[in-house]
């Protein structure tokens, strides 16, 4: 690769009206990404000596999310929009230097590959061009800067609104994305008038000003146009995405992932898959997910920053910062909230919620229940319907069950409470006390039956004729049983 370039200045500070939103254009994502973020990371490689984000609209949000994501990448704001070739300018001004080339990029292009990228700094050095142009062919370029050539030379970019109908019938569109020797670029900023149909800065007339002094221009045609597509509206979003999601997939099923179903498969950039991972349909993956091999996910499941262990199984469920351990099996219809872990070979069921709660290697919590703020030892069982009752209106506590443990069907654990390695509770148990270990926590009191309430304060309901019936029905068996005895 040929070196670095100086800078890297990114134009973000449109609004982007048509996404008609509160939110700045570059910060509606895809593929758990923003767009400038996309932008950036496709520019990274380069490894460019300073990275400028020129910020205007909502830049608060717009500066506030740089600091999570590219906390190096300086801003320039720009206080009103004047234009592309304005918000150049004013990235230019804060740069340290100016001297090599710099790279200016729509923050709206969430396609651009590193790949392209490196070719095209890469072309633009070995042309000593006084400005690259990434350029495309399109099959629709409406609203897109034409590319006016003259045999081979680049002459000028042409907007949509100002072009006449022959060079709006051009194919090849601007992409964007220049590369600039820089001295150059500062010195034709300056000039860049306002005599368009927008009445706005264009960047895109440092073409025609290059050449005038006597610059080289080029354009650096992209392999794929899709890659070059900008995003302005809502519709064009969903379908950057879907391009974007069809990518990815495709790069995972080329390093050893099975997906079931690619339409209905979202994987967002970060997310990390090993080989013979097996993605069944609906399945969404979120962030930082991590799944590692031989695990299978899905159908119908949102799986969001987890870790998944090797061979785990996850079904149907709803998981945010969770650990799922190797070979554990997660749902149908399960609800993991931050810090659910689940230990090797355990087993979050059946419409089971968890939250900050640790289970231990081969533990199960099988159906039906809420594990909150717990610690769970190593193979023990929570029997169905059980609550761990973590809140009693003022604090969150915790409960601490120890390994080989047997918990009862509809366990009440009232935190903070703990329970020793290898005891036992009966079903209803309501543990409000410590248990020892080994022992058997049972609760309540003995049971009554008030024989024949039903028939007295009931009369005539179907529950009284039915056990009417049956009283009935015993008292014909004894005397029958009876006359049997006589006979004998
Ligand atoms: C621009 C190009 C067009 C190209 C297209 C590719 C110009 C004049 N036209 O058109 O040739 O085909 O991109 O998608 O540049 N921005 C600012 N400040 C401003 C105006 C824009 O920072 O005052 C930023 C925007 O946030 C955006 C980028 O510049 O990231 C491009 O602006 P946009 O309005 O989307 O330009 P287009 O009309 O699409
Ligand atoms: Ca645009």
């Amino acid at each position: 690769m040929s070196v670095a370039p100086t800078a890297v200045i990114v134009l973000a500070a449109g609004q982007g009206t048509r996404m008609k939103s509160s939110r700045p254009k570059v910060l509606h994502a895809i593929g758990g990404r923003s767009l400038l973020g996309h932008v950036l990371a496709a520019a990274a490689p380069l490894r460019a000596r300073e990275t400028v984000v020129v910020i205007g609209a909502g830049r608060d949000q717009v500066a506030e999310h740089l600091q999570q994501i590219a906390p190096s990448a300086r801003t320039a704001v720009q206080e009103e929009q004047l234009g592309s070739g304005h918000a150049a300018r004013m990235g230019l001004e804060v740069l340290d230097r100016v001297d090599g080339t710099v790279l200016v990029l729509n923050g709206d292009a969430p396609l651009l590959t590193e790949q392209t990228l490196i070719d095209f700094a890469d072309h633009h050095a070995a042309h000593a061009n006084a400005m690259t142009i990434l350029s495309a062919e399109v099959p629709d370029p409406k609203g897109l800067g034409r590319i006016v050539r003259d045999g081979e030379a680049v002459t000028a970019i042409v907007e949509q609104k100002d072009a006449t109908p022959e060079q709006a019938a051009i194919t090849e569109i601007n992409a964007g994305v220049y590369a600039f020797e820089g001295q150059a670029l500062r010195e034709v900023l300056g000039n860049l008038s306002r005599e368009n149909a927008q009445g706005e800065e264009y960047l895109t007339e440092a073409v025609t000003l290059l050449l005038d002094r006597g610059g080289k221009v080029g354009a650096f045609v992209a392999a794929t146009y899709e890659e070059t597509l900008g995003c302005n509206d809502r519709l064009e979003l969903a379908d950057r995405g879907r391009m974007l999601n069809d990518r990815l997939c495709q790069k995972w099923m080329r390093e050893g992932v099975t997906i079931v179903d690619p339409a209905t498969t979202w994987i967002d950039a970060d997310v990390e898959l090993a080989p013979d991972v097996t993605l069944l349909p609906g399945t969404h993956l979120v962030g930082a997910t991590k799944i590692e091999s031989g695990a299978t996910v899905g159908p119908e499941c949102t799986i969001i920053d987890c870790e998944v262990g090797p061979d785990a199984t996850i079904v149907r469920t709803h998981a945010e910062l969770a650990v799922i351990g190797k070979g554990a099996s997660v749902g149908p219809f399960a609800y993991l909230r931050p810090n659910s872990r689940l230990g090797e070979g355990g087993k979050i069921g059946t419409f089971v919620e968890t939250k900050n709660a640790d289970i231990g290697a081969s533990s199960k919590v099988p159906h039906l229940t809420y594990v909150g703020d717990a610690t769970i030892g190593i193979d023990s069982n929570i029997g169905a319907s059980s609550v761990f009752v973590n809140y009693d209106g003022v604090t969150k506590s915790r409960t601490v069950i120890g390994d080989h443990c047997r918990l009862g069907s509809d366990n009440m654990l009232v935190a903070p409470v703990t329970v020793g390695d290898g005891a036992y509770s009966g079903a209803g148990t309501v543990v409000r006390k410590d248990v020892p270990p080994g022992a058997l926590a049972i609760s309540g009191g003995v049971q009554r039956n008030l024989l024949g309430w039903v028939v007295k304060n009931r009369p005539g309901t179907a529950s009284a004729q039915a056990a009417e019936a049956a009283e009935q029905s015993q008292r014909n068996t004894n005397a029958d049983r009876d006359a049997m005895g006589n006979d004998a």
